[in-house]
């Protein structure tokens, strides 16, 4: 396995591309099978989730043209399998969002349940509630869910409990095709959540409320073409502003758009960093001391949980407290003891921990357990004294186009080293 090393004390500066968001490129690749397409998505970042993906929809039938190169997606034809495999469910969480779509189209699906990840048992509750509501028949038999709506679906007033990205993703892809309106009360409204309405929109669905909390579809029995330019990724642009401000540098994030970035534009102004939108992206150095902010994670526009572990690793150095809370996920403290590791100060009990700051860390091997604990492990090893080796960096690969290409090139020393 991959693994990469760094030798921290540097400071960054230079610009950074900022690709395509990964969390907006999977739900848009999975409104490919509302409609015969083709559906071209430009910008599109080249990530492991995004080829597992396509190995998800070609499976289905699809035909899935990646063109690395042009950063293009070309996806187009009808699903002629309505089942999603274990074997590759299990793979990725997102897959479940093939699950409104085809049952929206088709009438029917089987789609594994995708089970929990490290951060989370990560239940589906809300989208199958969802979607018995809108008229679908749910079995759950051998670990598999088994979606009928023989009729199709029927607008129904969905109000779910508490906010889901991607169940609010999976019931507005199923709302564009069912029969009469559907309304999304107290729906997600994470920029990914408007950049899949505006795609869906351009196939010819009809949506009200975009960007708002409460969602307005009414069906249509159709969808066509469309080519939709994929936003840009607000996670990694705000985790390449933490990279900018834990080494002292001053980073232009190429593309990265400053509304994307909701509380944490705020919070990293709070701990001393500075970010300033320009033409070509978000500016961001920090020049004098780190303070210790608290944070609390919360639903768009509040702070991105996405974002909680790559903060951490900034408080790790800055002076004075931090207390972090995490209130979306149940497990997402796996970076604190790899960070303590590296001589990190931090307590944490149940979803709070407490960051005392330290002068220095120091470089140590540590091992990466999940996509944005890994990176916020990268951070913390550009800022350390010595050498930190991280392993297990295919968790990486899953959300951070070229990580190491990226930083080597604004000045961190950090290569990877082939497993
Ligand atoms: C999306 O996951 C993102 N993934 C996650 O990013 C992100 O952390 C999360 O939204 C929150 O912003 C993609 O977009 C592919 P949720 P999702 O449904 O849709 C509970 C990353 O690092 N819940 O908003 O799975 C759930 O357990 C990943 O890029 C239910 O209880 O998140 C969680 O506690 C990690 N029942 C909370 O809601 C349900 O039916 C929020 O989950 C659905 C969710």
């Amino acid at each position: 396995m991959d693994r990469i090393r760094i030798r921290g004390g540097r400071s960054l500066s230079g610009t950074i591309p900022i690709s395509g968001a990964k969390n907006a490129a999977l739900p848009l690749m999975a409104t490919a099978l509302l409609t015969d397409g083709p559906l071209t998505l430009t910008n599109a970042p080249d990530l492991a989730d995004v080829v597992t993906m396509s190995g998800l929809l070609s499976q289905h039938g699809l035909t899935v043209d990646h063109d690395r190169k042009a950063r293009t997606i070309t996806l187009s034809g009808a699903a002629n399998n309505l089942e999603a495999p274990y074997d590759l469910v299990r793979k990725m969480r997102a897959s479940v969002l093939v699950l409104g779509p085809l049952v929206a189209r088709f009438g029917r699906a089987r789609v594994s349940l995708p089970g929990g990840c490290a951060i989370g048992t990560r239940p589906v509750d809300l989208h199958l509630q969802a979607l018995e509501q809108m008229g679908a028949t749910i079995e759950i038999t051998a670990g598999y869910i088994e979606a009928t709506a023989p009729d199709g679906l029927k607008g129904a007033r969905v109000i779910f409990p508490q906010v889901s990205v991607g169940a609010t993703e999976n019931i507005l892809m199923a709302a564009t095709l069912a029969q009469g309106t559907t309304e999304i009360v107290n729906a997600a409204r994470e920029p990914e959540i408007t950049d899949l309405a505006a795609c869906l929109m351009r196939l010819g669905a009809r949506i009200e409320g975009i960007g708002t909390d409460r969602l307005i579809v009414e069906g249509v029995t159709s969808l066509g073409p469309a080519v939709h330019p994929i936003i840009p990724d607000r996670i990694e642009a705000g985790t390449y502003a933490c990279a900018a401000a834990i080494t002292g540098g001053q980073v232009l994030l190429g593309g990265a758009r400053l509304d994307h970035l909701g509380a944490v534009v705020r919070i990293l102004r709070d701990a001393g960093v500075d970010v300033a939108e320009t033409e070509g992206g978000l500016k961001v150095s920090r020049l004098n001391g780190l303070r210790g902010t608290d944070v609390m994670t919360e639903p768009f526009p509040g702070f991105a949980t996405d974002m909680q572990a790559q903060f951490m690793a900034l408080m790790c150095v800055a002076e004075g407290a931090a207390m972090i809370t995490e209130t979306i996920f149940e497990n997402r403290f796996m970076h604190v003891p790899e960070l303590t590791r590296m001589g990190a100060r931090i307590n944490f009990h149940g979803h709070s921990a407490i960051v005392r700051g330290v002068s220095r860390l120091s470089g140590a091997p540590v091992m990466a357990t999940d996509l944005r604990a890994s990176v916020s492990l990268i951070l913390a090893g550009l800022a350390a004294q010595g050498e930190t080796i991280v392993n297990r960096v295919y968790h990486l690969d899953r959300g951070y186009e070229r990580v190491e290409e990226k930083l080597a090139a604004i000045g961190a020393d950090i290569e990877r080293l082939p497993g």
